[in-house]
């Protein structure tokens, strides 16, 4: 397939690309560009960041490692060596943020991305780079240092040029739906490439090879999302940072589940439609949808199906998704949005759940009137808890009626022990994010750290 865009200003055309050859290669093997660096190449390190521009004019951190040449159709690339003298690398210089440097053209590039964006919440901008060396201290401090800098000249080049730039026109990149669902259509097993979050991982690590792909990310109108009088429609194609952004005002709880997910690069690559679709038992966002009662629309040339999101997923890795159809928009009914959302992993930034927590529960004068409750890695799909649901069910909303559940959860899960928790471990936890919820209605502080939206 054949593609455009833009490297540190300057317009490249490639045609007969690899449509899995990952842009760290390309940049690396085929172009000695090895100022980018490669570390896990499986998106948990940064070492390999590049910002990514685009005419809609949204600057992007992102893991070349784990994003393939097509992604970057109609974008400008900008690696460590396009940035030029910004005031960052003078500030880590200065303010001693490199030792032995193989992580630092990875944290300039985030660091240059957020200071255009204004984001000063640096522990936030810089969890997915990882240092061995220097502590971090000293790199949160050159952040800091450099938060009066200038948007760089380029820029604003690269807006204008982007402007009229032409995007490839190739068949695996569609332009709408109506395309994607014909291509799916002919070709029912083409593979569908939306952030790559996880299928980079299958090629870099799992030598996966695929006949046919299509890329979801430069189809029109899939990554809205629409108020309706009931109910918040968000398309599939949204990234997991848009969604954040839009969670901050609307869903404050599910957005601090958001913001541990992955770490910035992920999130800015990462889709709704993506997380979802895997069917990972741990993945942060089902538990959450599920809890929120929302509808899944999925779609194919034969035209839309809604179902109820927790009946997609049917058992571990089997999905209710045919041939042929792909997830197109979820429904969030808005009178479920300030379900609360709880992630345990072992490590606070850039970890996957061990247990994720999502409970909708509504007390009418002290008594509980709903309670929808939804878990992630407590079974080999999403969950929601029904035993402990009607066991709740029109009682009050009272730590002894909370504490009679302790035994119920073993009639809703039975979890496995792996590397991340224990499955007594789980259960236990499940129970005592109950608790948790109910202390904090409350007042109670139950937070041992704190989290900002
Ligand atoms: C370092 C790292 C950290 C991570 N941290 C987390 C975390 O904290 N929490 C978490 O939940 N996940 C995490 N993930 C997993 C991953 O980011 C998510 O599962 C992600 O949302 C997948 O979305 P994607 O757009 O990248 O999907 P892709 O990798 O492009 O695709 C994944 C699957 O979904 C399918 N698909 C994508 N879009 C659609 C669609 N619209 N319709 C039908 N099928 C579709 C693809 O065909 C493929 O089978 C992490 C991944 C990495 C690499
Ligand atoms: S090489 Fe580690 S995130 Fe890409
Ligand atoms: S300076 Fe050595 S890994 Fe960061």
């Amino acid at each position: 397939m054949d593609i455009r865009f833009l490297l540190n200003g300057e317009p490249v055309a490639l045609t007969n690309v690899d449509a899995t050859q990952t842009l760290l290669d390309w940049l690396r093997i085929d172009n000695q560009l090895t100022g980018t660096k490669e570390g896990c190449n499986e998106g948990d390190c940064g070492a390999c960041t590049v910002i990514l521009i685009d005419k809609e004019k949204s600057i992007r951190p992102l893991n070349s490692c784990i994003l393939f040449l097509p992604q970057i159709d109609g974008k400008a690339v900008r690696t460590v060596e396009g940035i030029r003298n910004h005031k960052v690398q003078d500030k880590m210089v200065e303010l001693h943020g490199s030792q032995c440097g193989f992580c630092t053209p990875g944290f300039i590039t985030s660091m240059v991305a957020a200071n255009i964006n204004r984001d000063r919440d640096h522990n936030t901008t810089l969890a997915g780079n990882l240092c061995r060396c220097t502590g971090y201290e000293p790199i949160v401090k050159a952040a800091r240092a450099a938060e009066d800098e200038k948007k760089p000249a380029w820029v604003e080049e690269d807006f204008k040029q982007l402007s009229h730039l032409p995007k490839s026109g190739s068949k695996e990149l569609p332009k709408s739906k109506q395309e994607l669902a014909e291509i799916l259509n002919k070709e029912p097993n083409t593979q569908l490439i939306a952030g790559a979050t996880d299928i980079g991982l299958w090629v870099n690590k799992d030598f996966q090879k695929f006949q046919n792909v299509v890329f979801l990310n430069q189809v029109s109108d899939f990554s809205n999302i629409e108020e309706q009088p009931e109910n918040w429609q968000i398309g599939a194609g949204i990234t997991i940072e848009k969604l954040r952004s839009w969670a901050c005002v609307e869903a404050p709880s599910f957005a601090k589940l958001l913001k541990r997910y992955g770490s910035t690069q992920v999130r800015y690559a990462a889709t709704l439609g993506g997380n979802i679709a895997n069917g990972s038992p741990i993945g942060d966002s089902a538990p959450a949808l599920i809890a929120m009662e929302t509808d899944l629309v999925l779609r194919s040339s034969q035209g839309q199906r809604k179902i109820k999101l927790e009946n997609f997923f049917m058992d571990y890795k089997k999905q209710d998704i045919s041939k042929g159809e792909f997830l197109e928009y979820f429904i969030i009914p808005k009178k479920n949005i300030s379900t609360k959302c709880y992630k345990i992993s072992k490590r606070f930034d850039q970890d996957i759940s061990s247990v994720c927590g999502c409970f909708n529960i509504v007390l009418d004068d002290g008594v509980i009137k709903k309670c929808v409750i939804a878990f992630g890695g407590m079974a080999g799909i999403p969950k929601r808890a029904i035993h402990v649901e009607s066991k709740l069910l029109n009682h009050p909303w009272e730590e002894k009626v909370l504490q009679s559940c302790r035994k119920t959860w073993g009639e809703d899960f039975s979890p496995l022990s792996d590397l991340r928790s224990s499955s007594d471990y789980r259960q236990t936890t499940a129970h005592n994010l109950l608790l948790r919820y109910y202390y904090e209605t409350l007042g109670i502080n139950t937070n041992v750290q704190d989290v900002e939206p």
